[in-house]
């Protein structure tokens, strides 16, 4: 999360000419172009009237899977169609914002058969932030300093920090899910723990070493970001969180691997026996692999919906030859859509893409400036 583009608010002409170009594409997509003009000149008159215009639910529904659609960097993209966007525009207070977040974890866990699913809450009316979480995901590990180094997840030091600065109080252990932390306009953010009916976790185990259990790691079942903004004909959602299931990589390589997260490589090639001391022995790479197994395993094991990296990647095979059927160009991000290991084996590898940004889209946001600040002050 190093991208923080400012939001520069459009003027009316400029949302005007965003609204029409999402209008065309969006009602030509769904067979609806006789809908059109008139819409239009809706849209005009309330941009006129009031500033901005509001999205019917099937504009913010078939807007959302195009943001999707078009986001670059993304793999899993073969299943666009399927999301399911829960509306939660009417949601006021930071409470309620809270609870809806609370239903999304339940309804796109769907007791491990895991639907994609995107909440949106209020956007930006008139250069005002309506909604805002501070949390990079709904479910997230807390991070702690200690004078043996960090506990928990390094990445989320600074909320962690905030969130200790406003009372809250943990166990200080390595999983400790974080509260939601909900600001409504220029209020004060509230924090609300996230209680276990929302919280869904697996732990690891390996399918040959005992001992991999007795690392006692663990992970959560959703990946639902939930910093970033979605924006559909000019409108910007700054709360919209979003989830698909799981691509093992992204735990086993990363969350674990990365040597500024949990950093657990070095710590399973010892278990293995491998010899640490020299790159040659590759035993961080055997070590990749036997994570990446575990978290498989466990799992598939517990029920958890979670996809592979070659499998994935044989889906987003499937989205390129269905959008070249449906006359779209697909955008991407190489770097990003190549798995974090045995990158050579997907036809990625051979292919180039072009990263050009479509709109409907999901983009990086400012963090909060309490965040930003504290984020600084560790040297990041
Ligand atoms: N990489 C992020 C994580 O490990 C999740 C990003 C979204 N991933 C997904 N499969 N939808 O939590």
């Amino acid at each position: 999360m190093t991208m923080h583009e400012p939001l520069r608010e459009y003027s009316r002409t400029e949302l005007y000419a965003e609204a029409d170009a999402f209008i065309r594409d969006c009602y030509t997509e769904l067979g609806r172009e006789s809908e059109v003009e008139n819409r239009l000149e809706k849209i005009a008159d309330d941009i006129e009237r009031r500033g901005y215009y509001e999205h019917t639910p099937f504009e913010l529904k078939h807007g959302a899977k195009m943001a999707w659609r078009n986001s670059n960097r993304c793999i899993g993209r073969l299943f666009w169609q399927q999301l399911n966007v829960a509306d939660a525009r009417d949601c006021e207070t930071a409470r309620e914002v809270h609870e809806a977040c609370c239903r999304h974890l339940e309804q796109a866990r769907n007791g491990g058969n895991i639907k994609p699913m995107l909440t949106v809450f209020k956007p930006m009316i008139n250069g005002q932030e309506q909604v805002r979480l501070w949390n990079y995901e709904l479910l997230r590990y807390a991070g702690y300093r200690t004078e043996d180094g960090i506990v928990g997840d390094p990445d989320e030091v600074e909320l962690t920090e905030y969130c200790q600065s406003r009372g809250w109080e943990s166990d200080r252990s390595r999983f400790d899910i974080l509260p939601h932390v909900v600001q409504i306009r220029d209020e004060k953010p509230e924090l609300f723990e996230v209680p276990e009916s929302a919280v869904g976790e697996v732990r690891l185990r390996h399918p040959d070493y005992e001992w991999f259990e007795d690392l006692g790691l663990r992970w959560y079942d959703l990946p639902v970001v939930s910093n970033m903004r979605m924006e559909i004909g000019g409108i910007h959602y700054t709360a919209a969180p979003f989830s698909g299931w799981y691509v093992s990589t992204e735990i086993g390589s990363r969350n674990f691997g990365d040597t500024d997260r949990y950093d657990m490589l070095p710590v399973i090639g010892k278990k293995l026996g491998l010899n640490t001391d020299s790159d040659r022995t590759l035993w961080k790479d055997e070590a990749l692999l036997v994570l990446n197994r575990a978290v498989l395993h466990s799992f598939q094991e517990d029920g958890v919906q979670i996809v592979d990296h070659h499998t994935v990647t044989e889906q987003f095979e499937q989205f390129e030859h269905n959008e070249a059927g449906a006359g779209r160009d697909v955008t991407g991000d190489r770097a990003w859509l190549l798995p974090p290991m045995s990158s050579a084996t997907t036809h990625v590898f051979e292919n180039e893409y072009d990263n050009s940004i479509v709109k409907p889209n999901f983009f990086y946001q400012e963090a909060p400036a309490e965040l930003s600040k504290r984020r600084e002050s560790l040297g990041r």
